[in-house]
């Protein structure tokens, strides 16, 4: 197993093993797209990485210098790895190898989000240097007269076409 920059010829395994482990009805994993992984590769000081096997991508992960409006905070966004190879300390070289480079880019902090019931992902995190600090509940209030229709739950109702994931930001300079 070697941990390798992602380049543009990893897209389509990045996609389909994010697609295969991410609840794309779910959030914060709702953004998961094509765009989302492209615009890793276009974003300056990015750091992204793959776990290779062979030619076979078996883990991933996306970190960039955006974080909000935030200069010096850098964002872990997405990590995965593929089931059949889990628990083999993969995840963890994975955060290691994308943080030096974060930190090698200026950052000052990485910043990551969890899921609050995803206890692989909190004790990684955990065990890799990161604490615990703000939480935040996503509160929901349906609409009362367009209840949760098959096609939601299935993933029918998501865009046809995102056009930005979680990556934020309006090149706009700081005021002086
Ligand atoms: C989270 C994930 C990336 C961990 O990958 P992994 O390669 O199995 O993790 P590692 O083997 O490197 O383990 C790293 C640490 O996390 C802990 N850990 C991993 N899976 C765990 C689990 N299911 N429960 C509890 N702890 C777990 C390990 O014990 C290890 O700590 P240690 O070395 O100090 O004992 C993997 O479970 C995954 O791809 N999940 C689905 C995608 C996901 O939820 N991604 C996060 C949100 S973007």
């Amino acid at each position: 197993m070697e941990i390798v920059p992602l380049e543009v010829e990893h897209l389509r395994q990045v996609l389909d093993l994010g697609f295969s482990v991410f609840d794309v009805n779910t959030k914060p994993y709702t953004s998961w797209s094509l765009t989302t992984v492209a615009e890793h590769l276009d974003t300056r000081d990015s750091s992204c990485w793959v776990a290779l096997d062979a030619e076979r991508v078996i883990g991933f992960v996306l970190g960039s210098m955006e974080f909000e409006l935030r200069d010096d905070w850098a964002y872990l966004e997405w990590i995965a790895v593929d089931p059949a190879y889990q628990g083999r300390g993969i995840a963890r070289r994975l955060v290691d190898t994308c943080c030096e480079k974060l930190f090698a880019s200026g950052a000052s902090r990485v910043v990551t989000d969890v899921e609050s019931s995803n206890t692989a992902s909190a004790t990684l995190m955990e065990h890799t240097g990161f604490t615990a600090q703000v939480t935040v509940t996503l509160f929901v209030r349906p609409n009362p007269l367009k209840p949760t229709s098959e096609a939601a739950k299935t993933g029918l109702a998501r865009r046809p076409l995102i056009r930005s994931g979680r990556l934020v930001g309006d090149n706009r300079l700081p005021n002086m």
